[in-house]
């Protein structure tokens, strides 16, 4: 098979589509960079002294882990000089992170969530980094403001992930499918492993923290009960799995089809996950990809975000098996 590197397929890519620019292929490829050298790092976390937590607690109210700021570090320092951004926005900071005056600056704005599913870091399970690229309003120029970058996920103009797990693999998009990529750590590149990416419209496999059922709403409870029970058009049971890190629950959803699911519930009454770092770029992967991605009621890509860490329910996956999800929440909304 021709071994095709990640950069020559954004360059075929830029050639076929009159949006992209050399500007937004430059970003990409740094942002690709930044992804190897975290990779590169915790390949040899058990090694060095960077397992564990730093003491810190996160705008999230979360504890912060070495690697979360490590992959932060890295993400941030190269970004902030690629020239392509007038703002930045990540998990680990409370506000938007400024391009400084004295680097050049462009018209895109990059969000990301630098380490997800860091809990599972100090006993050797996956994890991942997830980023979104919106574009600013054309005509604006200085740094981006709050209301520029508050925008829905419809407008994303590329989203994707990097899932550090057995072979570190690059998923996203630009709009124009899906494709993965797995990292050669011989040649040092992304090589194209995964092209056109689709999710089966149904799967036989949900996903979700059970532990929280105990907070869950009557609606949310015959949601689970739901897969708990019905079988799969190929009468398969559903089976139930869950990583506990985002990236790596969606990239087996986006391979083999099936729900994950994070619903809101009586201790988090708007969900856990992040609007804008976590459930609209893997929306907009979903819905490249063939399948869904809802708040319970409707397209998480649909959603403006009121502040920077917005959070939301997310049910994301294979397209019938959404649709069964906002058939039920649908049923208590109308009684
Ligand atoms: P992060 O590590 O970036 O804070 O994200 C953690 C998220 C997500 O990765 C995962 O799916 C979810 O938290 C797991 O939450 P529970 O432990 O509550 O199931
Ligand atoms: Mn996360
Ligand atoms: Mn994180």
């Amino acid at each position: 098979m021709a071994e095709i590197t990640v950069t020559e397929h954004l360059l075929l890519y830029q050639k076929k589509s009159p949006h992209a620019t050399g500007m937004f292929t430059g970003l990409l490829y740094d942002l690709i960079l930044s992804a190897k050298i975290i990779s590169r790092r915790i390949a040899k976390a058990g090694l060095l002294d960077i397992l564990g937590g730093t003491g810190e607690i996160n705008v999230q109210g979360e504890n912060v882990q070495k690697l979360d700021d490590i992959a932060n570090n890295i993400l941030t320092w190269r970004m902030e000089r690629c020239g392509a951004l007038c703002a930045m926005s990540s998990e680990e900071n409370a506000e938007l992170i400024r391009i400084r005056p004295d680097f050049p600056r462009g018209d895109y704005i990059l969000i990301f969530d630098p380490l997800d599913g860091s809990s599972n870091i100090d006993v050797n399970i996956n994890v991942g980094t997830i980023f979104s690229i919106l574009r600013r309003p054309h005509g604006n120029s200085g740094d981006a403001t709050l209301e520029e970058v508050l925008q829905p996920g419809a407008n994303q103009v590329a989203a994707g992930y990097v899932l550090y797990g057995p072979s570190t693999m690059l998923v996203f998009s630009t709009g124009q499918g899906v494709h993965g990529f797995t990292l050669d750590p011989g040649v040092g590149e992304f090589l194209l492993s995964h092209p056109n990416m689709r999710i089966p419209s149904q799967g036989s496999i949900y996903s979700v923290n059970e532990g929280n059922r105990k907070n869950w709403s009557k609606a949310t409870r015959e949601v689970v009960d739901w897969f708990h029970t019905c079988r799969s058009r190929d009468g398969k049971i559903y089976s139930s799995r869950y990583v506990g890190a985002l990236v790596a629950d969606f990239h087996r959803t986006l391979v083999n089809g099936g729900i994950y699911m994070y619903p809101a519930d009586s201790a988090k009454p708007q969900g856990k996950l992040r609007l804008m770092c976590e459930a609209a770029p893997l929306a907009f992967l979903a819905e490249q990809a063939a399948g869904c991605a809802s708040d319970g009621r409707g397209r998480i890509l649909e959603r403006v975000p009121e502040q920077l860490h917005a959070r939301t329910p997310l049910f994301i996956g294979s397209a019938d098996d959404v649709a069964a999800v906002e058939r039920i929440y649908g049923k208590y909304e109308k009684s």
